[in-house]
């Protein structure tokens, strides 16, 4: 799909993937609007970016929130042809623990946000972009959901997180077989370790150990290199219905 023109929204745009997602696009000449709920980078995203990078405050937990937001960019720019869900969090905490058993607020907020954000997302958009004009080869646009290596292969205290991975995973198949009557692609992308403000709060030994466990190349992965798989994904229309895993072949020893 040509991606110069195109109105794309990246939920977690303001950070890490979905920042290196959003700063792709534009590059490639998008109008990029990110739901997020870091305004400070939101702000600072937007002084830095230009007139084709919005900001908007949303959570994507919250579907009277996205409703709304979705309508205003509708509204504001026509047709949203790219979705890059990227929003999440991680919450890790184990099914027993020294604390006593798996708190549910954790786990809720997680399916909240990486299971029903996306969610969200799509059922907000897909109404517009189904009656949007499609191009010559019938397409209307493509929505990316971001999985995690950990839907496969999950850490020890990942169970909400890699539940929800897995779900994005697994609903990949049945949305891209309903929306492909309407020229919609689906595609999920499962990336491994990347350096990104998801890992502000571990040391950096733990950070070398990820690095460490890489046989080449021996590092994380770099976001601007998650940012060459969506504008790969969103050029190419033979991507569809599969989850692609982004990780260097790395998978992480059971910790
Ligand atoms: N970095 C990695 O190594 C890695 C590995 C596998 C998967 N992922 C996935 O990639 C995606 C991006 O992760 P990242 O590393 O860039 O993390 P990040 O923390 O840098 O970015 C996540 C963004 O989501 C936003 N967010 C959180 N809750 C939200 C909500 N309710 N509504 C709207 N925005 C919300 C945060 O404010 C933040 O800006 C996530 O889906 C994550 O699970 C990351």
């Amino acid at each position: 799909m040509k991606i110069a023109d195109a109105v794309a929204v990246v939920t977690g745009g303001a950070s890490g993937l979905g920042e290196a997602a959003a700063r792709r696009l534009l590059e490639l000449g998008a109008v990029v609007v990110a739901f997020d709920l870091n305004d400070t980078r939101g702000a600072a995203l937007k002084e830095e970016l230009g007139e084709r990078f919005h900001y908007e405050q949303v959570d994507v937990g919250d579907l009277t929130q996205v409703e709304a937001a979705v309508a205003a960019v509708e509204k504001a720019h026509g047709p949203i042809r790219v979705v890059v869900n990227s929003a999440a969090v991680a919450r890790p905490a184990k099914l027993l623990s020294s604390r006593g058993p798996l708190p549910m607020d954790g786990f809720d907020l997680a399916v909240k946000v990486n299971l029903y954000g996306p969610i969200h997302v799509m059922r907000s958009v897909v109404p517009g972009l189904s009656t949007a004009e499609p191009n010559e080869d019938g397409e209307r646009g493509v929505i990316i959901n971001v999985a995690s290596g950990a839907a496969y292969e999950g850490q020890i205290g990942q169970i909400g997180y890699s539940a929800t991975k897995a779900a994005l995973v697994g609903l990949t198949m049945p949305l891209f077989r309903e929306l492909a009557q309407h020229g919609i692609r689906v595609m999920t992308v499962a990336p491994g370790a990347f350096d990104t403000p998801i890992y502000d709060q571990v040391t950096p030994a733990l950070k070398q150990e990820l690095a460490d466990q890489s046989l080449f190349p021996r590092r994380m992965g770099a976001p601007a290199e998650f940012g060459l798989l969506i504008e790969e994904i969103v050029r190419n229309p033979m991507h569809n219905g599969r989850t692609i895993r982004l990780d260097a072949g790395m998978i992480l020893r059971p910790s």
